[in-house]
C-alpha cells in the first residue's frame, strides 16, 4: 500500500506543511469514524485536476464498514463523484439525499472539504453504511452530533490542532467513555461507558447537568491529580489535551476535544478511558523488577560476606596448601559476587557482560600477579547475555584467565592476555590465549582431575558448550576456546 506521502509526491502539489496538517488529522480520525459509524476515505486532488487519488481510509469500531476492500491508492476521475468536486470547489460539506448502492448495500456519502488556511487541500469522504441505521438512540444522536460539528470544523480549518497528538497506545476511544460538555463545562451527555468509570471512582448520582470538573475535583483527592489549570482545560473540554488522575479505586485516561463548529466554542468532548488494571500491572512488573534487583544485591553481599570470612581463614591457616585452596575459593566467591552485583544494577533480564568481564579481568590479574607485570586486552564484545548464563559463563571465564595469570608466566617476564569474543547470534565463541609457556607436555584435559578445569568442563557441558586447551598457532603460549551456542535466551 503506498504511504500518504509517495502518493502526495507523485500525483499532488501539496506542499510539506500540508502534508503535516494531514498527518495530523489522521492521527486523530479514528473519532470522527467511530462518532459517525462511517468510513472515512482521504481524497488528494491530483495536480492536472483529473481526479483523486485515495491516500488513506478509515474504518468505523463503532458499527458496520460501508468499504470491504481497502481503497488507498486508487484513483477516482473528476466528475465520477460529484459531491468530491462541489466540495473541493465550494469549500462546504456537500451531502446527498439520496443513499448510493454499493454491491447491494445502502451508502450514504457526504464530502468534507480539509482546509489549512485559505485553501481547500483535500477531501474526507465519509461513508456510512445505512444498512446497520435503526432509529438512532440517545446515544448515536450525541455522537452523530459530535461528529458532524468535528465535520465542520475540518471544513473550517479549525480540526486538526497544531502541536497535538494522541499517538500513544493508551489513548482513549470513542467507545471507552464519551461525554459532552456545553461552553460552561456541564455536561449534557455521558455515554454508558462514561458514567461507568465514573461510579467506579465513586460517584453515586448522575452526571448529567454536573460540573465535570466540580464533581471530579469532588472524586479525585488533589495529589493524584493534575494541576488545577490542566483539570480545568482537559474537563472542561475547553483545551486539546490529555491527562491522567484517579484514586484509590480507580485510574482514568481523558482527553478532551474543544469544538469549535462555527468559530466561537460551543463546548467539547472529553473521551475517557479506565486505566487501572492497566497501570495496576504496570506497577507490578516495576515492583517485581525491584524485588528481583534486589534479591541480587543481597546475594552480592551474602556473597561478598563469604568471601571475606574465607580471606580470614586463610590468614590464620599455618598450612600454605590450605592458605592457597581458601583464597582460590574467596576468588571463585567473589567473581559469582561480581555477576550478582551487575545484575542488581540491571534493568532487564540480561547482563552487559563487557562490563562484567572487565572487572573479573582486573580482580583476577591484580590479585594474582606477583611479579612482571601482566598486561590483557580484549578485542570483540560479549554483547547481552541472559541473567542465568552470566553466573556460569563467568565462573568459566574467571578460572581461564586465573590460569593463565597462575601458570602461562614465568615469575620475571612480562606476558599479555588477549581476551576474545564474538557473538554469532545468539551464540558466542570465546578465546582466552597467553603468549607464555604452553601447557604440560603430557596434559589431557579429559583426564585432568585438577579442580579448575573440571569446574570450567562442567559448567561448559551445563551450558551444552564444547571447550577445547591448544598450543597457540602463531607464537608460544595456550589458547582456551570455548563455544557456547545460546546465551542470549532465559533457560
Ligand atoms: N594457560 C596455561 N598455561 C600453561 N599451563 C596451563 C594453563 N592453563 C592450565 N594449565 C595447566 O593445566 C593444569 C590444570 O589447570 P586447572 O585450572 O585445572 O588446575 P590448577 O590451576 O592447577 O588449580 P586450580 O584448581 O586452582 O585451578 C594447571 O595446573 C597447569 O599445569
Ligand atoms: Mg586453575
Amino acid at each position: 500500500m503506498p504511504s500518504l506521502k509517495a502518493l502526495v509526491r507523485a500525483h499532488t502539489e501539496l506542499g510539506v506543511e500540508d502534508v503535516d496538517w494531514l498527518t495530523l488529522l489522521l492521527a486523530d480520525w479514528q473519532i470522527i469514524a467511530d462518532l459517525s459509524f462511517a468510513d472515512l476515505v482521504l481524497w488528494l486532488p491530483a495536480v492536472d485536476g483529473s481526479g483523486y487519488w485515495a491516500g488513506a481510509q478509515m474504518r468505523p469500531t463503532t458499527g458496520p464498514t460501508a468499504l470491504v476492500d481497502d481503497v488507498v491508492g486508487s484513483f477516482q476521475p473528476a466528475g465520477g463523484r460529484p459531491l468530491l468536486d462541489v466540495a473541493l470547489r465550494e469549500g462546504r460539506i456537500a451531502r446527498e439525499g439520496d443513499p448510493e448502492w454499493r454491491d447491494d448495500v445502502p451508502v450514504r456519502v457526504e464530502a468534507i472539504p480539509v482546509r489549512r488556511g485559505d485553501r481547500i487541500i483535500a477531501v474526507v469522504a465519509r461513508n456510512t453504511n445505512l444498512q446497520g441505521v435503526r432509529t438512532p438512540s440517545r446515544l448515536e444522536l450525541s455522537y452523530l452530533q459530535t461528529a458532524s460539528e468535528l465535520s465542520r470544523m475540518i471544513a473550517g480549518g479549525t480540526f486538526p490542532f497544531l502541536g497535538e497528538r494522541s499517538d500513544h497506545a493508551d489513548t482513549p476511544r470513542v467507545g471507552d467513555g464519551f461525554i459532552r460538555v456545553d461552553e460552561g463545562g456541564l455536561v449534557t451527555y455521558a455515554s454508558p461507558n462514561a458514567l461507568s468509570v465514573y461510579r467506579k471512582l465513586g460517584l453515586a448520582g448522575d452526571l448529567s447537568g454536573q460540573s465535570l470538573v466540580g464533581v471530579t475535583r469532588e472524586l479525585v483527592p488533589p495529589a493524584m491529580r493534575p494541576d488545577e489549570e490542566t483539570i480545568s482545560a482537559v474537563l472542561g473540554g475547553r483545551m486539546p489535551r490529555d491527562t491522567e488522575l484517579g484514586n484509590g479505586q480507580a485510574t482514568l485516561i481523558l482527553r478532551a476535544i474543544p469544538l469549535r463548529p462555527e468559530g466561537p466554542r460551543t463546548g467539547g468532548l472529553v473521551l475517557l478511558r479506565d486505566v487501572t488494571d492497566l497501570r495496576r500491572r504496570d506497577r507490578e512488573l516495576v515492583t517485581k523488577d525491584a524485588t528481583i534487583r534486589e534479591i541480587h544485591h543481597r546475594v552480592k553481599n551474602n556473597l561478598q560476606t563469604v568471601a571475606a570470612l574465607l580471606r580470614l581463614q586463610a590468614r590464620r591457616i599455618g598450612v600454605p596448601e590450605g592458605r592457597v585452596a581458601l583464597e582460590e575459593a574467596e576468588r571463585r566467591v567473589g567473581a559469582i559476587a561480581v555477576v550478582h552485583e551487575t545484575l542488581s544494577q540491571a534493568f532487564d533480564e540480561t547482563v552487559d557482560f563487557d562490563e562484567v568481564t572487565d572487572r573479573l579481568t582486573r580482580l583476577v590479574t591484580e590479585v594474582g600477579t606477583q611479579g612482571a607485570p601482566i598486561r590483557t586486552r580484549r578485542t570483540g564484545s560479549f554483547g547481552a547475555i541472559s541473567s542465568d548464563a552470566a553466573t556460569p559463563l563467568a565462573m568459566v571465564f574467571t578460572e581461564l584467565v586465573q590460569n593463565a595469570v597462575e601458570h602461562a608466566f614465568d615469575p620475571d617476564t612480562a606476558g599479555e592476555i588477549e581476551i576474545d569474543c564474538q557473538r554469532v547470534g545468539d551464540g558466542l565463541v570465546l578465546c582466552v590465549q597467553d603468549d607464555g609457556v604452553g601447557m604440560p607436555d603430557d596434559f589431557d584435559l579429559e583426564r585432568s582431575a585438577s579442580l579448575g578445569l573440571s569446574i570450567v568442563q562442567t559448567l561448559v557441558g551445563e551450558l551444552g558448550g564444547t571447550i577445547a586447551l591448544e598450543a597457540r598457532a602463531d607464537g608460544p603460549g595456550t589458547r582456551a576456546r570455548v563455544s557456547i551456542p545460546d546465551v542470549a535466551q532465559r533457560r
